[in-house]
């Protein structure tokens, strides 16, 4: 037995030759912004769909909020709500009568007020009589979250949900799921998006042709990596000596590049006072001091020798 809301387990999905999805188990615990991450091909749509119940798996089974998602699909959908990507298909109805028109399929409440409710969740509460087609990408991403709340779901599943929207946009929607999770949900997406991932997720599954590689929250996934960051300074006097630096406590690795040196460390801070201790005793001048940390793109390169780029 579990209590996680949604327990994915050897699940397989194959497309002719294709293996999609590769013996991926996986386990989504209630009230987590759980988030699939891998490049494109790597099946995320696959499994978010087969989870969903719209596509059917080759193999294994999916449980979410305790029903068996192949033969419970009926108690399943009551629970979810699924992010549409299409919005062309309603250009002729206003924001509104969408928002009404989906409560009315899923049988929930479509009244004037609760499409009020749904809308101001989502900040569009001003474009309720505008025709969909004139929002901005932005403004549909998050019309299509709306839709996918009518129900009342337990789970929202949301693929990729801000692909394409500017950073702005992409940040005021990141707010709108957290926003969502706080409310008590159960939030799963993908994205392509390390940053994404990395900001916005509680839990991270990184996927890669098919298969999870790994899945923790994003600091314990960035602490399996040995290095825990480095620092870079720039030399304005005397070149500095690689090998000096080198053996400073916790240094992996000292490499010059002109007058600016980096040092990989294993223990960041150690490391930065030795730095800084041992150029003012020999009072060797710096500017332009770095101190960066592993990120998820360091993860992910490192497990899958390949990197993932926005
Ligand atoms: N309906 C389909 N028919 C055939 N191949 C598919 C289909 N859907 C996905 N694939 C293939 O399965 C693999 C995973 O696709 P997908 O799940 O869409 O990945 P992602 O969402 O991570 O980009 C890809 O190689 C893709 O070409
Ligand atoms: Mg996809």
């Amino acid at each position: 037995m579990t209590d996680s809301i949604i327990d994915v387990q050897n699940l397989t999905k194959r497309y002719g030759q294709t293996i999609a999805v590769d013996d991926v188990s996986l386990r989504v615990e209630a009230g987590e912004i759980f988030g699939i991450l891998g490049p494109n091909g790597a099946g995320k749509t696959t499994t978010l769909e087969m989870i969903e119940g719209l596509r059917q798996p080759d193999g294994g089974t999916i449980t979410v909020a305790g029903f068996d998602v192949v033969r419970d699909a009926e108690n399943v959908k009551r629970r979810i709500g699924i992010q549409l990507q299409s919005t062309s298909l309603f250009d002729h109805l206003t924001v509104g009568e969408l928002v009404s028109l989906f409560a009315e399929l899923y049988g929930a409440d479509g009244s004037p007020g609760r499409t009020q409710d749904l809308l101001g969740m989502v900040s569009l509460t001003e474009k309720a009589d505008d025709h969909a087609q004139t929002l901005s990408g932005g403004q549909q991403q998050r019309l299509s979250i709306a839709l996918a709340l009518v129900n009342d779901p337990e789970i929202v599943f949301l693929d990729e949900p801000t692909t394409g929207l500017d950073p702005q946009a992409r940040r005021n929607l990141w707010d709108l799921i957290r926003s969502i999770r706080d409310q008590g949900k159960t939030i799963v997406l993908t994205t392509h998006y390390m940053e994404e991932a990395e900001l916005l997720c509680d839990r991270i599954a990184v996927m890669d042709t098919g298969t999870i590689i790994l899945c923790d929250t994003p600091d314990n996934l960035i602490a399996t990596l040995e290095t825990t960051g480095s620092i870079s300074a720039d030399f304005t006097g005397v070149q500095p000596d690689e090998a000096l630096f080198a053996q400073l406590p916790g240094v992996q690795n000292a490499s010059l590049s002109g007058h600016r040196l980096t040092l990989q460390t294993s223990n960041l801070n150690q490391t930065l006072i030795a730095f800084i201790e041992t150029t003012r005793e020999r009072r060797m001048e710096f500017d332009q001091l770095i101190t960066t940390r592993p990120t998820l793109e360091d993860v992910f390169l490192h497990y899958t020798g390949k990197a993932l780029r926005e």
